[in-house]
């Protein structure tokens, strides 16, 4: 096998998954229901009642700079990207950066009211403060001009992009295929998302992104 071409591969249906899941959000939110009435009826925390027409209008914001972080960050993962556009790649990834903390901040305001309560809203916050550290340690890597280790960290960062795609693909098979009721579904759908994309990300650094990047070489680094 060469790994060359597996991981061009691997980086092309990645970029499907993302490009269809980014039109799926963006139509599901925007057009589908934009009054997220589907998501919002299984709420029903009596000491937590959702600010509707407040939320809406945070949760457009967090699925705007989701999108943005989700498809600007996989452009930067591109080695034609890295080596024939280096200021491209740079602003694109200082607008990755915005978009996380953006993304981090809306969900922060969500999470009290998350579906299931403190059981989610908990991990929900956890990972707010732990996706934008991955993603700011990314950043230091590179201002040491450390460049095999900051594409690592990007990969680590970037894998949370996919945690609202996980934690859908998740609860649906317990809900629908095991038949669990939907907030249990969705409890064990944030815990597998956040778990996986965790391993997932490992597995990724340590198989696909062990060598630095071609033609790269890295600088001051091992
Ligand atoms: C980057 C890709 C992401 C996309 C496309 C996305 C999209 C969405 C959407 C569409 C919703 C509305 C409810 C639904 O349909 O699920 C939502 C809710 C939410 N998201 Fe995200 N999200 C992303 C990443 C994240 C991350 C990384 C976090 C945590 C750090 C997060 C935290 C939340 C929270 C707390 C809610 C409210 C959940 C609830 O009310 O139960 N999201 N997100």
């Amino acid at each position: 096998m060469n790994p060359r071409k597996t991981s061009r591969r691997l980086y092309s249906s990645m970029l499907m998954v993302m490009a269809g899941f980014v039109l799926y959000v963006l139509y599901a939110n925007f057009i589908h229901d934009p009054q997220a009435g589907e998501f919002l009826s299984h709420k029903e925390n009596p000491k937590r009642t959702v600010p509707v027409s407040a939320w809406l209008n945070v949760m457009y914001v967090h699925v705007i700079f989701a999108c943005i972080a989700m498809v600007g960050g996989a452009m930067n993962f591109s080695n034609t990207v890295l080596q024939k556009y280096r200021r491209f790649h740079r602003a694109n990834g200082y607008v990755y950066v915005a978009s996380v903390m953006v993304v981090v901040l809306t969900s922060g305001y969500m999470a009290p009211y998350a579906t299931g309560g403190k059981l989610t809203s908990v991990p929900f916050n956890l990972l707010n403060i732990i996706w934008p550290a991955i993603t700011v340690i990314a950043i230091l890597k590179i201002k040491k001009k450390q460049i095999h280790q900051h594409r690592q960290w990007m990969a680590r960062s970037y894998a949370f992009c996919f945690t609202n795609l996980f934690i859908h693909l998740f609860a649906a098979v317990f809900h629908s295929g095991f038949g669990l009721a939907y907030k249990t579904s969705y409890v064990i759908g944030v815990y597998s998302a956040i778990l996986s994309l965790f391993l997932l990300a490992e597995i990724v650094v340590r198989t696909v992104f062990r060598e630095p990047p071609p033609q790269l070489g890295d600088v001051t680094a091992r």
